[in-house]
């Protein structure tokens, strides 16, 4: 649980990511067109929100599948070590694999799936991050499709959370604090 008290302000509507959405689903079925062997891996669990969304303009047939890799816990920063907590459920070797993240922070977390992934064999990966905050940039790694570019700040919603909270919120919010720590 936070122990600070925080409000939220609205960053990016739910308006805005329904239509960058949109617009970045048709890129993608551009891209893998003529594939019917696309599996869209979902890393648990900020881009729960963003996969339902974006797999759902994406007119190819797909499989859905998640990992999980360890990140902030519960704190605000990134611990650098990134574990396997949960592996995905099918094979991916031969395949047309998107990669769906919620935000590219230090990169650790995208730079070490990438690389798990690339060594089961793919056909193709190639990755997609709703945020992006490329001023926090540690691990030399960039997604292949950004939502938004977004300055140094820590946002909840649309699935991303703060000490698990708020992934609910339907547009992305900034984390402002209204007491010192
Ligand atoms: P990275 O390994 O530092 O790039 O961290 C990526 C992960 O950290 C993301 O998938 C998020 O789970 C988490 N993260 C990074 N920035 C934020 C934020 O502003 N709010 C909430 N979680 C964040």
């Amino acid at each position: 649980m936070p122990q600070r008290a925080y409000v939220i302000d609205e960053m990016i509507s739910a308006k805005a990511i329904a239509a960058r959405v949109e617009e970045l689903a048709k890129e993608i079925t551009q891209t893998f067109r003529g594939t019917d062997q696309l599996v869209v891996v979902g890393l648990l669990r900020g881009s729960f929100v963003f996969i339902a969304d974006l797999v759902r303009e994406i007119d190819l047939p797909v499989e859905v599948d998640f990992l999980e890799a360890s990140s902030y816990g519960d704190a605000m920063e990134s611990s650098r070590e990134v574990r396997l907590i949960k592996d995905l459920s099918g094979e991916i070797q031969g395949r047309d694999v998107l990669v769906v993240e919620d935000i590219v922070d230090t990169g650790f977390t995208l730079h070490h799936v990438i690389h798990m992934l690339r060594a089961r064999g793919p056909r193709r990966l190639e990755t997609i991050a709703l945020l992006d905050k490329p001023a926090r940039r540690e691990a030399e790694v960039k997604a292949t499709w950004t939502g938004f570019e977004i300055p140094d700040e820590f946002v909840v919603g649309y699935g991303i959370d703060y000490a698990q909270r708020n992934r609910n919120l339907p547009f992305i919010g900034k984390v402002r604090f209204t007491e010192a720590e």
